[in-house]
């Protein structure tokens, strides 16, 4: 079997979504310190509802794929629903990757919520802080190679 499913190599040859939103409504970026690799999501959001998403990838295939189906994932739902998308749902969508790649889909799951609560802290919007305790894989964002 080969790496990369066919999805992982269309998302990374192919990404959707890639660029800025001017004005964004919530920006997240979140980095893993091994790899070095950077990922910025910016969110516009109309009545609690993803209306456009935008990303830049400064990061491996797998990065840049992760980025690209998890803007396709989140994009026209409700913020709820973004809160609640793991990078176990971005890696299912993309056929799977590699184990020691599953890291950098945890990337996506990160910037995502980091945005959305960049949108709640700029409109002073209450949240219980425990939801943004990042995800519940810290052990992945180690490079294993
Ligand atoms: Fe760093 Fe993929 S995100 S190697």
């Amino acid at each position: 079997m080969a790496l990369y499913s066919d999805k992982v190599m269309d998302h990374f040859r192919n990404p959707r979504n890639v660029g800025v939103i001017e004005n964004a409504d919530g920006i997240g970026e979140v980095g893993n310190a091994k790899c070095g690799d950077i990922m910025k999501i910016y969110l516009k959001i109309d009545n609690d509802i993803i209306s456009d998403v935008k990303f830049e990838t400064f990061g491996c295939g797998s990065a840049i794929a992760s980025s690209s189906m998890a803007t396709e994932l989140i994009k026209g739902k409700p913020l709820s629903e973004a809160l609640t998308l793991t990078n176990q749902a971005v890696t299912e969508a993309l056929d799977g990757l590699p184990a020691h790649k599953i890291h950098c889909s945890v990337l996506a799951e990160e910037a995502i919520r980091n945005a959305v609560k960049d949108y709640y802290d700029k409109n002073g919007i209450d949240y219980d802080p425990d939801m943004f305790k990042n995800c519940n894989c810290h052990h992945e964002h180690d490079v294993q190679e």
